[in-house]
Protein backbone atom coordinates (compact mmCIF):
# COMPACT_ATOMS: atom_id res chain seq x y z
CA UNK A 1 0.00 0.00 0.00
CA UNK A 2 2.58 2.32 0.73
CA UNK A 3 4.63 1.42 -2.07
CA UNK A 4 1.84 2.24 -4.59
CA UNK A 5 1.49 5.30 -2.83
CA UNK A 6 4.62 6.62 -3.51
CA UNK A 7 4.69 5.65 -6.89
CA UNK A 8 1.47 7.29 -7.28
CA UNK A 9 2.87 10.39 -6.02
CA UNK A 10 6.32 10.14 -8.21
CA UNK A 11 4.12 10.26 -11.14
CA UNK A 12 2.16 13.23 -9.85
CA UNK A 13 5.36 15.18 -9.36
CA UNK A 14 6.60 14.01 -12.59
CA UNK A 15 3.40 15.28 -14.75
CA UNK A 16 4.04 18.60 -12.58
CA UNK A 17 7.52 18.94 -13.41
CA UNK A 18 7.06 17.88 -17.18
CA UNK A 19 3.92 20.88 -17.10
CA UNK A 20 6.40 23.14 -15.85
CA UNK A 21 8.66 22.47 -18.61
CA UNK A 22 6.51 23.67 -21.18
CA UNK A 23 4.21 20.82 -21.74
CA UNK A 24 0.92 22.30 -20.75
CA UNK A 25 -0.47 25.49 -21.55
CA UNK A 26 2.65 27.79 -20.86
CA UNK A 27 3.28 30.22 -23.56
CA UNK A 28 6.07 28.49 -25.90
CA UNK A 29 9.08 30.38 -26.94
CA UNK A 30 8.52 34.15 -26.58
CA UNK A 31 12.15 35.28 -27.41
CA UNK A 32 11.04 35.92 -31.35
CA UNK A 33 13.45 34.15 -33.16
CA UNK A 34 11.01 35.17 -36.05
CA UNK A 35 13.46 37.79 -36.94
CA UNK A 36 13.80 37.38 -40.59
CA UNK A 37 15.08 33.08 -40.24
CA UNK A 38 15.59 31.36 -42.97
CA UNK A 39 13.83 27.89 -43.47
CA UNK A 40 15.04 25.04 -45.44
CA UNK A 41 12.63 24.36 -48.25
CA UNK A 42 10.34 21.27 -47.29
CA UNK A 43 9.48 18.24 -48.75
CA UNK A 44 6.14 17.28 -49.44
CA UNK A 45 4.37 17.37 -46.05
CA UNK A 46 3.90 14.07 -43.98
CA UNK A 47 0.07 14.33 -41.95
CA UNK A 48 1.26 14.10 -38.59
CA UNK A 49 -0.22 10.69 -37.33
CA UNK A 50 -0.94 11.87 -33.58
CA UNK A 51 -3.33 15.18 -34.35
CA UNK A 52 -6.57 14.84 -32.90
CA UNK A 53 -9.62 14.36 -35.51
CA UNK A 54 -10.32 18.45 -35.04
CA UNK A 55 -7.73 20.46 -34.14
CA UNK A 56 -9.44 23.77 -34.48
CA UNK A 57 -11.22 25.68 -37.18
CA UNK A 58 -8.73 28.14 -39.38
CA UNK A 59 -9.76 30.45 -41.54
CA UNK A 60 -7.42 31.18 -45.06
CA UNK A 61 -8.08 33.87 -46.98
CA UNK A 62 -6.82 34.29 -50.52
CA UNK A 63 -6.17 37.25 -52.51
CA UNK A 64 -7.44 35.69 -55.73
CA UNK A 65 -7.99 32.15 -56.61
CA UNK A 66 -7.39 32.48 -60.34
CA UNK A 67 -3.80 33.14 -59.30
CA UNK A 68 -1.50 30.29 -60.91
CA UNK A 69 0.92 30.37 -58.23
CA UNK A 70 -1.54 30.60 -54.87
CA UNK A 71 -3.43 27.58 -56.13
CA UNK A 72 -0.23 25.82 -55.62
CA UNK A 73 -0.18 27.59 -52.08
CA UNK A 74 -3.80 27.19 -51.20
CA UNK A 75 -3.49 23.55 -51.75
CA UNK A 76 -0.56 22.61 -50.44
CA UNK A 77 -2.15 25.13 -47.23
CA UNK A 78 -5.32 22.66 -46.98
CA UNK A 79 -3.44 19.55 -47.60
CA UNK A 80 -0.67 20.46 -44.37
CA UNK A 81 -3.72 21.41 -42.31
CA UNK A 82 -6.26 18.68 -42.82
CA UNK A 83 -3.73 16.39 -42.56
CA UNK A 84 -3.20 18.07 -38.92
CA UNK A 85 -6.61 17.46 -38.46
CA UNK A 86 -8.09 21.09 -38.71
CA UNK A 87 -10.90 22.00 -40.44
CA UNK A 88 -10.41 24.65 -42.89
CA UNK A 89 -12.51 27.17 -45.04
CA UNK A 90 -10.75 29.10 -47.80
CA UNK A 91 -11.86 32.48 -49.30
CA UNK A 92 -11.45 34.13 -52.66
CA UNK A 93 -11.04 37.59 -52.12
CA UNK A 94 -11.40 37.97 -56.00
CA UNK A 95 -8.76 40.65 -55.95
CA UNK A 96 -11.23 43.04 -54.20
CA UNK A 97 -9.65 44.39 -50.77
CA UNK A 98 -13.64 45.17 -49.47
CA UNK A 99 -14.74 41.30 -49.90
CA UNK A 100 -11.60 40.09 -48.10
CA UNK A 101 -12.68 42.56 -45.27
CA UNK A 102 -15.96 41.11 -45.00
CA UNK A 103 -14.56 37.53 -45.01
CA UNK A 104 -11.93 38.39 -42.26
CA UNK A 105 -15.06 39.71 -40.23
CA UNK A 106 -17.11 36.70 -41.36
CA UNK A 107 -14.14 34.13 -40.09
CA UNK A 108 -14.16 36.05 -36.80
CA UNK A 109 -17.97 35.96 -36.36
CA UNK A 110 -18.26 32.22 -36.84
CA UNK A 111 -15.25 31.87 -34.22
CA UNK A 112 -11.91 30.29 -36.43
CA UNK A 113 -9.58 29.54 -33.93
CA UNK A 114 -6.65 31.05 -36.01
CA UNK A 115 -6.28 33.04 -39.90
CA UNK A 116 -4.19 32.67 -42.52
CA UNK A 117 -4.35 35.91 -44.83
CA UNK A 118 -2.84 36.66 -48.17
CA UNK A 119 -4.11 40.34 -48.41
CA UNK A 120 -5.59 41.86 -51.60
CA UNK A 121 -3.63 45.25 -50.86
CA UNK A 122 -0.49 45.56 -48.83
CA UNK A 123 -2.00 49.00 -48.15
CA UNK A 124 -4.43 47.66 -46.45
CA UNK A 125 -2.22 45.53 -44.19
CA UNK A 126 -3.12 48.36 -40.95
CA UNK A 127 -7.05 47.61 -41.34
CA UNK A 128 -6.50 43.92 -41.49
CA UNK A 129 -4.27 44.00 -38.87
CA UNK A 130 -6.33 46.36 -36.75
CA UNK A 131 -9.05 43.74 -37.71
CA UNK A 132 -7.02 40.94 -35.70
CA UNK A 133 -6.06 42.39 -33.24
CA UNK A 134 -9.27 43.83 -31.94
CA UNK A 135 -10.69 40.49 -32.29
CA UNK A 136 -7.66 39.09 -30.53
CA UNK A 137 -6.92 35.97 -33.56
CA UNK A 138 -3.51 34.57 -33.96
CA UNK A 139 -2.98 35.34 -37.63
CA UNK A 140 -0.36 34.55 -40.43
CA UNK A 141 0.06 36.76 -43.13
CA UNK A 142 1.56 35.38 -46.38
CA UNK A 143 2.79 36.13 -49.75
CA UNK A 144 2.17 39.91 -49.25
CA UNK A 145 4.75 41.40 -47.08
CA UNK A 146 3.79 44.53 -44.54
CA UNK A 147 6.06 46.32 -43.36
CA UNK A 148 7.85 45.88 -39.81
CA UNK A 149 6.19 49.00 -38.21
CA UNK A 150 2.68 47.66 -39.66
CA UNK A 151 3.06 44.41 -37.59
CA UNK A 152 4.56 46.08 -34.92
CA UNK A 153 1.62 46.96 -33.22
CA UNK A 154 0.27 42.96 -32.63
CA UNK A 155 2.36 40.80 -30.96
CA UNK A 156 0.12 37.75 -32.02
CA UNK A 157 0.39 38.73 -35.54
CA UNK A 158 3.69 36.82 -38.12
CA UNK A 159 4.35 36.97 -42.27
CA UNK A 160 5.61 34.04 -43.81
CA UNK A 161 6.70 34.71 -47.33
CA UNK A 162 10.35 35.00 -49.73
CA UNK A 163 12.49 37.89 -49.69
CA UNK A 164 12.15 38.78 -53.18
CA UNK A 165 15.14 40.56 -53.58
CA UNK A 166 16.60 37.27 -53.71
CA UNK A 167 14.47 36.17 -56.50
CA UNK A 168 15.30 39.14 -58.54
CA UNK A 169 18.83 38.84 -58.19
CA UNK A 170 18.54 35.31 -59.12
CA UNK A 171 16.90 36.03 -62.13
CA UNK A 172 19.72 38.52 -63.31
CA UNK A 173 22.28 35.83 -62.25
CA UNK A 174 20.32 33.34 -64.85
CA UNK A 175 21.20 36.46 -67.73
CA UNK A 176 24.78 36.64 -66.46
CA UNK A 177 24.95 32.30 -66.98
CA UNK A 178 24.21 32.75 -70.53
CA UNK A 179 27.09 32.00 -72.49
CA UNK A 180 26.83 35.75 -73.82
CA UNK A 181 25.41 37.13 -70.69
CA UNK A 182 22.39 38.19 -72.18
CA UNK A 183 24.08 40.36 -74.31
CA UNK A 184 22.71 38.35 -77.55
CA UNK A 185 24.23 41.56 -80.52
CA UNK A 186 27.30 42.10 -78.78
CA UNK A 187 26.49 45.51 -78.78
CA UNK A 188 28.05 46.07 -75.16
CA UNK A 189 24.74 46.39 -73.39
CA UNK A 190 21.69 43.97 -72.47
CA UNK A 191 18.49 45.24 -73.98
CA UNK A 192 15.58 43.91 -72.16
CA UNK A 193 11.94 44.34 -71.31
CA UNK A 194 10.31 43.74 -67.77
CA UNK A 195 6.94 42.55 -67.65
CA UNK A 196 6.12 43.45 -63.94
CA UNK A 197 3.38 41.91 -61.48
CA UNK A 198 1.06 43.91 -59.13
CA UNK A 199 3.65 47.08 -58.70
CA UNK A 200 1.60 47.24 -55.01
CA UNK A 201 3.11 44.03 -54.07
CA UNK A 202 6.74 44.38 -52.56
CA UNK A 203 7.58 41.18 -55.02
CA UNK A 204 6.74 43.09 -58.15
CA UNK A 205 8.97 46.01 -57.14
CA UNK A 206 11.71 43.80 -55.36
CA UNK A 207 12.12 41.77 -58.27
CA UNK A 208 11.91 44.69 -61.04
CA UNK A 209 15.09 46.23 -58.93
CA UNK A 210 16.74 43.36 -58.07
CA UNK A 211 16.86 41.23 -61.56
CA UNK A 212 18.69 44.81 -63.00
CA UNK A 213 20.90 45.28 -60.46
CA UNK A 214 22.13 42.08 -60.68
CA UNK A 215 23.46 42.82 -64.03
CA UNK A 216 24.14 46.19 -63.48
CA UNK A 217 26.74 45.61 -60.19
CA UNK A 218 28.59 42.43 -62.70
CA UNK A 219 29.03 45.63 -64.62
CA UNK A 220 26.85 44.79 -67.65
CA UNK A 221 25.27 48.23 -69.50
CA UNK A 222 21.64 48.28 -69.48
CA UNK A 223 18.74 49.48 -71.52
CA UNK A 224 15.49 48.89 -70.74
CA UNK A 225 13.21 49.60 -73.70
CA UNK A 226 9.96 48.78 -71.70
CA UNK A 227 8.44 47.96 -68.25
CA UNK A 228 4.83 47.07 -68.28
CA UNK A 229 2.52 45.81 -65.66
CA UNK A 230 0.74 42.51 -66.45
CA UNK A 231 -0.58 41.62 -62.67
CA UNK A 232 0.78 38.20 -62.24
CA UNK A 233 -1.56 37.11 -65.01
CA UNK A 234 -0.41 34.83 -68.22
CA UNK A 235 -2.58 36.78 -70.57
CA UNK A 236 -1.52 40.19 -69.72
CA UNK A 237 2.37 38.73 -70.11
CA UNK A 238 1.40 37.11 -73.71
CA UNK A 239 -0.46 40.76 -74.77
CA UNK A 240 2.66 42.75 -73.65
CA UNK A 241 5.34 40.71 -75.12
CA UNK A 242 3.38 40.85 -77.93
CA UNK A 243 2.82 44.33 -78.33
CA UNK A 244 6.93 45.09 -77.13
CA UNK A 245 8.03 42.62 -80.02
CA UNK A 246 5.89 44.16 -82.65
CA UNK A 247 7.40 47.56 -81.15
CA UNK A 248 11.14 46.61 -80.63
CA UNK A 249 11.62 43.31 -82.55
CA UNK A 250 15.35 42.12 -82.82
CA UNK A 251 16.33 44.93 -80.12
CA UNK A 252 14.82 42.55 -77.79
CA UNK A 253 17.59 40.38 -76.25
CA UNK A 254 16.49 39.83 -72.93
CA UNK A 255 12.36 39.44 -71.32
CA UNK A 256 12.18 39.57 -67.57
CA UNK A 257 8.59 38.23 -66.55
CA UNK A 258 8.41 39.09 -62.44
CA UNK A 259 6.54 35.86 -62.16
CA UNK A 260 6.01 31.83 -64.84
CA UNK A 261 2.46 32.51 -65.25
CA UNK A 262 3.02 36.16 -67.28
CA UNK A 263 6.57 34.22 -68.91
CA UNK A 264 4.35 31.56 -69.95
CA UNK A 265 2.30 34.17 -71.77
CA UNK A 266 5.29 35.42 -73.18
CA UNK A 267 7.09 32.53 -74.43
CA UNK A 268 3.72 31.85 -76.53
CA UNK A 269 4.16 35.74 -78.26
CA UNK A 270 8.03 34.66 -78.73
CA UNK A 271 7.06 31.83 -80.23
CA UNK A 272 4.03 33.46 -82.31
CA UNK A 273 6.83 35.62 -83.52
CA UNK A 274 9.27 32.84 -84.71
CA UNK A 275 11.56 33.79 -81.92
CA UNK A 276 13.64 31.10 -80.18
CA UNK A 277 14.40 30.83 -76.56
CA UNK A 278 18.00 30.86 -75.50
CA UNK A 279 18.92 31.27 -79.24
CA UNK A 280 17.91 35.35 -80.26
CA UNK A 281 16.24 35.88 -77.13
CA UNK A 282 16.08 34.94 -73.17
CA UNK A 283 13.37 34.39 -71.01
CA UNK A 284 13.33 34.25 -67.21
CA UNK A 285 10.40 34.08 -64.64
CA UNK A 286 9.96 33.04 -60.57
CA UNK A 287 7.82 30.38 -59.25
CA UNK A 288 8.95 27.40 -60.80
CA UNK A 289 5.16 26.64 -61.64
CA UNK A 290 4.64 22.93 -63.86
CA UNK A 291 4.08 24.39 -66.44
CA UNK A 292 7.32 26.44 -66.52
CA UNK A 293 9.55 23.54 -64.86
CA UNK A 294 8.58 21.62 -68.82
CA UNK A 295 9.57 24.47 -70.11
CA UNK A 296 12.97 25.07 -69.08
CA UNK A 297 13.29 21.16 -69.69
CA UNK A 298 12.81 21.75 -72.80
CA UNK A 299 15.10 24.55 -73.45
CA UNK A 300 12.19 27.64 -74.04
CA UNK A 301 12.30 29.22 -70.71
CA UNK A 302 16.22 30.18 -70.15
CA UNK A 303 15.56 29.79 -66.15
CA UNK A 304 12.98 30.65 -63.29
CA UNK A 305 13.26 30.41 -59.45
CA UNK A 306 11.82 28.40 -57.23
CA UNK A 307 9.04 30.35 -55.24
CA UNK A 308 8.78 27.23 -52.55
CA UNK A 309 4.77 27.42 -52.04
CA UNK A 310 4.96 23.83 -49.93
CA UNK A 311 7.62 25.40 -47.78
CA UNK A 312 5.95 28.75 -47.14
CA UNK A 313 3.12 26.61 -46.50
CA UNK A 314 4.56 24.46 -44.13
CA UNK A 315 6.30 27.40 -42.45
CA UNK A 316 2.85 29.26 -42.43
CA UNK A 317 1.23 26.36 -40.20
CA UNK A 318 4.27 25.88 -38.22
CA UNK A 319 4.12 29.43 -37.21
CA UNK A 320 0.09 29.87 -36.74
CA UNK A 321 0.69 26.74 -34.11
CA UNK A 322 3.44 28.51 -32.57
CA UNK A 323 0.67 31.02 -32.14
CA UNK A 324 -1.81 29.34 -30.90
CA UNK A 325 0.90 27.67 -28.21
CA UNK A 326 1.21 31.22 -27.03
CA UNK A 327 4.20 32.58 -28.75
CA UNK A 328 4.14 36.41 -29.09
CA UNK A 329 6.11 38.33 -31.13
CA UNK A 330 8.66 41.17 -30.41
CA UNK A 331 8.39 43.89 -33.01
CA UNK A 332 11.13 43.71 -35.50
CA UNK A 333 11.28 40.08 -35.82
CA UNK A 334 8.00 39.20 -37.09
CA UNK A 335 8.85 38.13 -40.45
CA UNK A 336 10.13 34.14 -41.85
CA UNK A 337 11.21 33.68 -44.94
CA UNK A 338 12.08 30.52 -46.89
CA UNK A 339 14.85 30.77 -49.58
CA UNK A 340 14.21 31.07 -53.38
CA UNK A 341 15.89 28.54 -55.52
CA UNK A 342 17.81 29.45 -58.95
CA UNK A 343 16.59 26.40 -61.32
CA UNK A 344 18.05 26.09 -64.89
CA UNK A 345 18.15 23.23 -67.12
CA UNK A 346 21.10 21.51 -65.26
CA UNK A 347 18.58 21.47 -61.93
CA UNK A 348 15.15 21.39 -63.28
CA UNK A 349 14.52 17.29 -63.24
CA UNK A 350 15.30 18.11 -58.73
CA UNK A 351 12.11 20.18 -59.55
CA UNK A 352 9.58 18.00 -61.77
CA UNK A 353 7.62 15.97 -59.85
C1 LIG B 1 4.25 35.08 -57.07
C2 LIG B 1 3.26 35.39 -58.14
C3 LIG B 1 1.90 35.64 -57.53
C4 LIG B 1 2.00 36.69 -56.44
C5 LIG B 1 0.68 36.90 -55.75
C6 LIG B 1 4.24 36.17 -56.03
O1 LIG B 1 5.13 35.83 -55.00
O2 LIG B 1 5.52 34.98 -57.64
O3 LIG B 1 3.16 34.36 -59.07
O4 LIG B 1 1.03 36.06 -58.54
O5 LIG B 1 2.96 36.30 -55.50
O6 LIG B 1 0.79 37.87 -54.76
Amino acid sequence: MKKTLALLLAAVMMLALLTACGGGDKPADTTGGGQQQTQEPAGTPEPAPEAPAEAGTIGVCIYQFTDAFMTTYRNALQEILEGKGYKVSTADGANDQAKQNEQINTFITQGVDALIINPVMTSAADQIIATVQAAGIPTVLINREPTPEQMAVYDKLVYVGCDARQSGTMQGELILDTPNKGDINGDGKISYIMVQGDPENVDAQYRTEYSVKALTDAGMEVEELNLTRGDWMRERGQEIVANDLAQFADQIEVVFCNNDDMAIGALQSIQAADRKVNEDIYLVGVDALDAALNEVKNGNMTGTVLNDAVGQATAAVEQMELLLGGKTYASGEQSVYVDYVKVTPDNVDDFMG
